[in-house]
């Protein structure tokens, strides 16, 4: 079981993680996803010490690894790590490759390391290149051996980051097959990846990182097709989005029509689609709400989904409860229903919008 406690890594310029705590527990296999830069590679690398946390604290099996003076080669052993750039040896063959560190760092004799080699790269179906050097393999093959060597050590956890996005897309089944034929043996994995159907099929949990953290940790089933959080649902199902707050009375209305056009152009959407963003804007926020109650903090959020070229608007302001359904702007009401699907108002009492109006376009 791995343990991590408030742990925080802060770079001179971005903190990719922020006070983060998690159970990593026996036989999870977890897929890691989320947006390029969001610390999933930060995560991994801290918990095999390749990185010391800036703060907090990571317990293996109990043991504190951060606390001074524990000694981090034995980390290394209990947690093995694959790369998406393989890292061999190229002066050496791949049988050398994992015969290699077992003998260094488990003090193997080298009969025993040919063995539990040869056997390793027979289940990775490499035992016919045993005696090949890195650079006559392909890339798919160089990292079935890269598994095989870290297998070699008889790790407990297996981190892997991102281990097909370095290979030609046609060798990225073969070596997907060898980590889902892992993930069946029952031993402790995290998958750094940006495959979502890979990451749906192999995984037992998946951690959705955002916002410096695990922002949604949830089932495979949960985080793709039932994600709970805002971001994880944008970052799932693709969605291009549009994100803009009023907070003051003579807010900008020009430069909000000017973004949402700008916003147009950029997920190329009509221009017919433009203007309806845009008098959604004016009836509902301007006319409506802002008419209701000056004093409205106003969120306004666009999202566009490609894959079924639909756009939806949420609105959300807090102040005092209000439907906007109800409004005496009957005139604004009755333009703004011409030009959408459905509107529906819901109240959310714990969030920092009371309000919020769902559009269908
Ligand atoms: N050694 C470093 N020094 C300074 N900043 C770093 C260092 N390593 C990572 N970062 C920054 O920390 C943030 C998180 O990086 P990380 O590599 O963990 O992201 P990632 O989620 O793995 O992204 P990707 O999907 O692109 O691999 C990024 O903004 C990155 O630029
Ligand atoms: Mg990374």
């Amino acid at each position: 079981m791995i343990e991590l406690k408030n742990i925080t890594k802060a770079y001179e310029r971005v903190t990719p993680l922020n006070n983060v705590s998690t159970v990593i527990n026996d036989g999870d296999v977890i897929a890691v996803i989320g947006p390029s830069g969001c610390g999933k590679s930060t995560l991994l690398r801290m918990i095999n010490l390749l990185e010391r946390p800036t703060s907090g604290k990571i317990f293996v099996d109990g043991t504190d690894i951060t606390a001074p003076g524990y000694k981090e080669y034995e980390i290394g052993r209990k947690i093995g790590m694959v790369f998406q750039s393989f890292n061999l040896f190229g002066h050496l063959t791949a049988l050398e490759n994992i015969m290699i560190p077992q003998m260094d760092l488990l003090g193997k004799s080298k009969q025993e390391a040919y063995d539990r080699a040869m056997q390793l790269l027979h289940s990775v179906g490499m035992d016919s290149r045993a005696l090949q050097y890195p650079h006559m393999l392909s890339g798919g093959q160089k990292q079935r051996v890269a598994i095989a060597r870290t297998l070699a050590l008889d790790p407990e956890v297996i981190l892997f980051d991102e281990p097909t996005s370095a290979l030609d897309p046609t060798m990225v089944g073969e070596v997907q097959t060898v980590i889902r034929e892992l993930a069946k043996t029952g031993i402790t994995m995290m998958i750094v990846t940006h495959e979502m159907k890979f990451a749906r099929e192999i995984s037992s949990r998946v951690f959705f990182m955002e916002e410096g953290g695990i922002y949604e940790d949830g089932t495979p089933e949960q985080i793709f097709e039932n994600p709970q959080k805002t971001l994880t649902r944008r970052f799932i199902r693709g969605l291009k989005v549009f994100d803009t707050v009023i907070d003051k009375k003579n807010y900008d209305f020009i430069g909000v029509m000017t973004d949402i056009e700008q916003y147009g152009q950029k997920i190329r959407i009509e221009k017919k689609a433009v203007y309806v963003l845009q008098s959604i804007f004016e009836e509902l926020c301007q006319q409506i709400l802002l008419k209701h109650n000056p004093d409205y903090k106003i969120r306004f959020a666009v999202e566009y989904s490609e894959k079924d070229d639909k756009l939806k608007v949420i609105v959300s302001y807090n102040g005092d409860l209000f439907d906007p359904e109800n409004t005496d702007n009957v005139i604004s009401l009755s333009i703004l229903k011409s030009r959408i699907t459905t509107l529906k108002y819901a109240q959310s009492p714990d969030s920092a919008f009371r309000n919020m109006v769902f559009i269908d376009i």
